[in-house]
């Protein structure tokens, strides 16, 4: 695996996407971005302090299996801050949060071709040390405001960049999960409406007590 490390940076996920086609794995790690990017069209606020990294692969996975990347990513975060004693879970489908707030932002970028994740670039957001911002203040958290100390970023670096390159393991992913069983508020297509959520299935389709199965909405724990 080659790594690059930027002290400053637009987005590691922009920058990945300019790398030539390999075998190689690449970690791009920026100490802040000044243009990174959230999902949904949104803006990622990176101020110095935390982690932003973006993980390209090569072939990784057949499509079938895309929300192996997703999981991934989320159950590496998750192992990484269960290593610096912090208790996250997952906010299907890959949003990870520590007591009601969001700790680390990941946005997926595949590129496809034939049967096969040819491109994938993970990119995450993880809030460590870094301060947040009052206007997310009541929704976004870092590992300093929960446990009171800073963290050695090159060792929950480390911790995640090996994490990542673990088998993905959706024992634990379910097992971290914070939305089943839950009563949840789906918006889909501009719908809102409550329901349970029951599975994550193999695919890493949500499948809701009442049968109906999602592939792409945003939820909410109500
Ligand atoms: C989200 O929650 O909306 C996803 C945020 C993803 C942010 C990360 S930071 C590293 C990588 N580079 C970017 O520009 N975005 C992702």
């Amino acid at each position: 695996m080659k790594t690059l490390i930027f002290d400053e940076i637009d987005s590691t996920n922009n920058y990945a996407k300019t790398l030539p086609d390999g075998k190689e794995d690449v970690v791009i790690v920026a100490k802040r971005q000044t243009g990174g990017r959230g999902s949904k069209g949104r803006s990622f606020i990176s101020e110095t302090g935390g982690i932003y990294l973006s993980f390209l692969r090569f072939d990784a996975v057949k499509t079938e299996n895309a929300f192996s990347i997703m999981a991934n990513a989320a159950v590496a975060v998750v192992k990484t801050l269960a290593a610096f004693g912090i208790d996250g879970g997952i906010k299907w489908p890959n949003d990870v949060f520590v007591g009601g707030k969001k700790i680390c932002g990941i946005l997926i970028e595949n590129v496809f071709s034939g049967d096969t994740v040819h491109r994938s670039v993970t990119g995450i957001g993880l809030n460590v040390n870094n301060p947040i911002a009052a206007e997310i203040g009541d929704i976004a958290v870092s590992m300093k405001e929960i446990s009171g100390k800073e963290f050695p970023l090159k060792d929950v670096l480390a911790t995640l960049v090996y994490n990542l390159t673990l088998p993905t393991d959706m024992e634990y992913y379910a097992e971290k999960s914070i939305i089943l069983g839950k009563e949840i508020t789906v918006v889909k297509d501009g719908a809102e409406y409550y329901a349970v959520a029951e599975e994550i299935l193999g695919d890493g389709r949500l499948k809701l007590k009442s049968g109906e199965i999602l592939s792409a909405a945003e939820v909410t724990i109500k």
